[in-house]
């Protein structure tokens, strides 16, 4: 490394005090001699160097490393998700992956790819169960030769992905890469793919509609954060941006999968767009996170301006709106659809825990916007605001769901 400036990313258990205040994705400028840096084991195990000196309005990525307020620790409601997919995974591996289709363009190199993949740890055991049901799979078709597997890590640019390849299980039975840059563009070669998964990220918005921070538009989101309970067109542009997002993302992947390869999505969505109060989903907690930030401006200790400039890139879509935009873009079939109900929420038992599963999701985009002052505040109000209604502190109150679809590449390619 040069002698002069070092960019310095700093993740959640970084043990350096000068850094320790800073939020957990936060870059800073530091003059680092190369022998600081080798001297310092934990803080070169910790760093990622980017190219960046300052937040920049529209990079963000989960909470990194494996400190208090990382993913890592708080992600267990998205561990869920893996655990109850894993035998509807394993049996469509069994019934529809056509191994002897796809190791006769392989030549018995099997590549998966995982969209929006965070630090690793909800991915390693999801890629595990991929890998081990091809396996059976083959077992049971004796004359198969064994495939050497390839599997690619992708996530925004901001991730850390440090913490994920210092995490990677060391009995693993693949070769890995990881592949930054956004989904919803392409990110592989034309036809290099054979199984295509992502769990708990389609959800996320590739950028906010742009009417709705436009404060000449009829969609535009004064004084909310999310479309619940906002006016219907902040919710039409939202869903219009879904819908074109999604359609890019089967686009790409259409052009990356192989004829008959598979894809499995399990995609963060609600049972109805219709709010009831005694229950609530993710959508009516971002809308509560956005109350906090209301009151904060109401106290001043932000402006109204700040938060009216604000919203969260993402939207949770209904089943049937899901399988209308596949089914319009034409370049898979749908193998299999599947309503989930995420045992992970049984995980998150008190407001505080609730709290620190969205700040490990949502602290780097909210220090983007808000910068970091404010985040122990907002999520100490978030967590006693939950306490005050007694319906979100019951788990089973949450109706949130997972789509789990399984999806074809199909047709001549
Ligand atoms: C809630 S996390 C889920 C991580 C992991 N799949 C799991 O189940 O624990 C969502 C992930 O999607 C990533 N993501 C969101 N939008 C993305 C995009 N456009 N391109 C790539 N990754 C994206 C986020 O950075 C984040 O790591």
């Amino acid at each position: 490394m040069s002698q002069s400036y070092a960019m310095l990313k700093c993740y959640g258990s970084c043990s350096m005090s000068s850094v320790e205040r800073r939020p957990q994705w936060m870059s800073t400028r530091m003059m680092l001699s190369p022998q600081v840096a080798q001297d310092n084991e934990e803080l070169r195990l910790r760093t990622t160097f980017v190219a960046l000196h300052k937040p920049v309005e529209g990079l963000y990525a989960m909470n990194g490393g494996d400190g208090l307020h990382s993913y890592a620790q708080n992600s267990s409601y998205q561990r869920g998700v893996v655990d109850v997919a894993k035998p509807i995974i394993q049996e469509e591996i069994t019934t529809k992956l056509d191994i002897e289709q796809l190791s006769s363009t392989s030549q018995y190199n099997f590549r998966i790819a995982d969209f929006g993949c965070s630090t690793g740890h909800n991915s390693f055991p999801a890629i595990q169960i991929i890998i081990q049901a091809i396996e059976k799979k083959i077992e049971r078709e004796r004359e198969l030769q064994n495939f050497d597997y390839q599997v690619f890590f992708n996530d925004q640019v901001m991730n850390d992905f440090n913490t994920l390849f210092a995490s990677l299980p060391p009995e693993r039975k693949y070769y890995a890469a990881g592949v930054p840059g956004p989904f919803h563009g392409r990110l592989l070669p034309k036809d290099s793919l054979h199984f295509a998964y992502s769990s708990c990220a389609l959800n996320w918005l590739s950028e906010v509609p742009k009417a709705v921070q436009d404060g000449t538009s009829r969609a535009w989101n004064e004084g909310k954060v999310h479309y619940t309970g906002a006016k219907k067109e902040v919710f039409d542009a939202y869903s219009n941006q879904y819908d074109k997002d999604i359609t890019s993302f089967l686009n790409s992947r259409a052009t990356e999968v192989v004829s008959g390869g598979l894809m499995a999505l399990l995609v963060p969505a609600v049972p109805t767009f219709d709010h009831s109060e005694t229950t609530y989903t993710t959508p009516t907690e971002m809308d509560v996170l956005g109350s906090c930030l209301m009151d904060m401006a109401n106290k001043g200790r932000l402006s109204k301006a700040k938060v009216d400039s604000f919203n969260f890139p993402l939207y949770f879509i209904i089943p049937n709106e899901l399988k209308a935009i596949i089914e319009r873009n034409n370049n898979f079939s749908i193998e299999r659809m599947e309503i989930l109900n995420n045992p992970g929420k049984h995980s998150l038992r008190s407001a505080n825990e609730r709290a620190s599963y969205l700040r490990a999701v949502f602290e780097g985009l909210l220090v983007n916007h808000f910068g970091s002052g404010i985040m122990d505040e907002l999520f100490e109000r978030y967590a006693n605001k939950l306490e005050e209604s007694s319906h979100f502190l019951d788990p089973d109150n949450e109706k949130s769901i997972i789509i789990f679809v399984l999806l074809k590449r199909t047709g001549d390619k």
